[in-house]
């Protein structure tokens, strides 16, 4: 018997968690644990997700809230220790690049437990990236470590870890878009938002190095501007984003475009279905390159590079920074193309959590 500490504690972390607390099912060998840092806590950034993904309620909630990353990853930290103490895991399994997964991946080696990390190996050679930090870190303490694409393999080797200790097995956030599609299917999003399909674009923004900055958030005002003037533009707005823009005095400013609808942040399969029927989706989200890579629809990543190089190779992705005429230029391009179904990364098959809940089995 293997005992599992699990932990999600951000919006992006619920959709890979999902999965892997379905999989546990089929190996009474492994005894999982869930735990929820509560780094993310609103309804709509939460609860909604536990629900729709029908992921189980967390055994535990540490109820960490927001703070600075010190702060935040601090608290963590020293809520984390005693529950390590107290339930004498074999494994703690951390997944992502969030603040929630460096914390409690550091309490656990540092006790001597073995630490699993999903989605190893990503890097986009931007350590002013967080996220960035979070990752090379938390694969530098790892004593499994499960690869997405082949990027994250070379990207391992490269850092010299031992071979024996990383698996290739997919994408656990595919796995979730895949066994959702039929019921997102059945979303009224578009109907609620008066949209048709293909007829509108969606925005999503939440990076520090966009929303955090006047100046950026600016210029992404400026290429907006301009593409809402094509077509509709729906813009769930992050809670980060959306404190930044009244603090900036810019929300006027987004107020003002016609055609751009601001809407609170949507659930999975709202979202999931008003992604999958875009024309465009601009984003600033790892994730969100990964889900219009096997929806296939055009995805313009507002950033300078991207840990996720295979949704380029795919052809779907296409990193555009933040530039207003550079965004807009690669907008006109997507939307006077047609998109060819775009081939399938590698392992991306809907059975990552699987080969992970077969791995941590193997390991008993
Ligand atoms: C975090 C992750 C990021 C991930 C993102 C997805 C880190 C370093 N960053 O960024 O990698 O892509 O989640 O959303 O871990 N807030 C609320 N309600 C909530 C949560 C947050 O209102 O439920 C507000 C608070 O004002 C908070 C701000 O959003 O200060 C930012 O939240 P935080 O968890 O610090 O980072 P994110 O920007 O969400």
């Amino acid at each position: 018997m293997a005992k599992i500490i699990n932990i999600c504690g951000a919006r992006p972390n619920f959709m890979k968690i999902a999965p892997l607390m379905k999989a546990y099912r089929n190996h009474p060998e492994l005894s999982p644990v869930l735990v929820h840092t509560g780094q993310h806590y609103d309804e709509k950034m939460s609860d909604l997700f536990f629900r729709e993904l029908e992921i189980p309620a967390p055994d535990l909630n540490l109820e960490v809230g927001s703070g600075s990353h010190a702060a935040q990853t601090a608290e963590i930290m020293k809520r984390f220790e005693p529950v390590v103490l107290e339930h004498k895991p074999d494994w703690v399994l951390v997944v992502g690049d969030v603040n929630s997964t460096i914390a409690c991946a550091l309490v656990a080696k540092k006790l001597g437990v073995g630490v699993a990390h999903v989605e190893a190996g990503l890097r986009s050679f931007d350590r002013t990236m967080p996220e960035e930090i979070n990752r090379v870190l938390t694969d530098a303490i790892s004593d499994l470590l499960f690869v997405s694409e082949p990027s994250g393999l070379e990207n391992l080797a490269r850092e010299g870890v031992d071979s024996d200790r990383v698996h290739f097995v997919g994408n656990v956030m595919i796995d979730t878009l895949k066994s959702n599609l039929a019921k997102a299917e059945r979303s009224t999003v578009l109907e609620r938002l008066g949209l048709t399909k293909r007829g509108y674009n969606v925005v999503t923004l939440h990076r520090p190095s966009n929303v955090d900055d006047a100046v950026a958030l600016g210029r992404i005002a400026d290429a907006l501007e301009v593409i809402q003037q094509d077509l509709p533009t729906v813009f769930p707005m992050h809670p980060r984003t959306r404190g930044n823009l009244a603090r900036f005095g810019l929300a006027e400013r987004f107020a003002a475009m016609r055609q751009l609808q601001i809407i609170e942040p949507l659930g999975y399969l709202d979202f999931l279905k008003l992604t999958g029927q875009a024309a465009v989706v601009l984003t600033d989200s790892g994730g969100i390159q990964e889900e219009t890579t096997i929806l296939g629809v055009w995805c313009l990543t507002l950033r300078e590079n991207t840990e996720r190089p295979v949704t380029i190779d795919s052809g779907t992705n296409r990193l555009v920074g933040t530039d207003p005429a550079n965004v807009i230029a690669s907008y006109r391009e997507c939307r006077s193309k047609s998109l060819d179904t775009p081939p399938v990364p590698e392992k991306w098959d809907g059975r990552a959590a699987e080969r992970i809940a077969a791995i941590l089995a193997k390991m008993c």
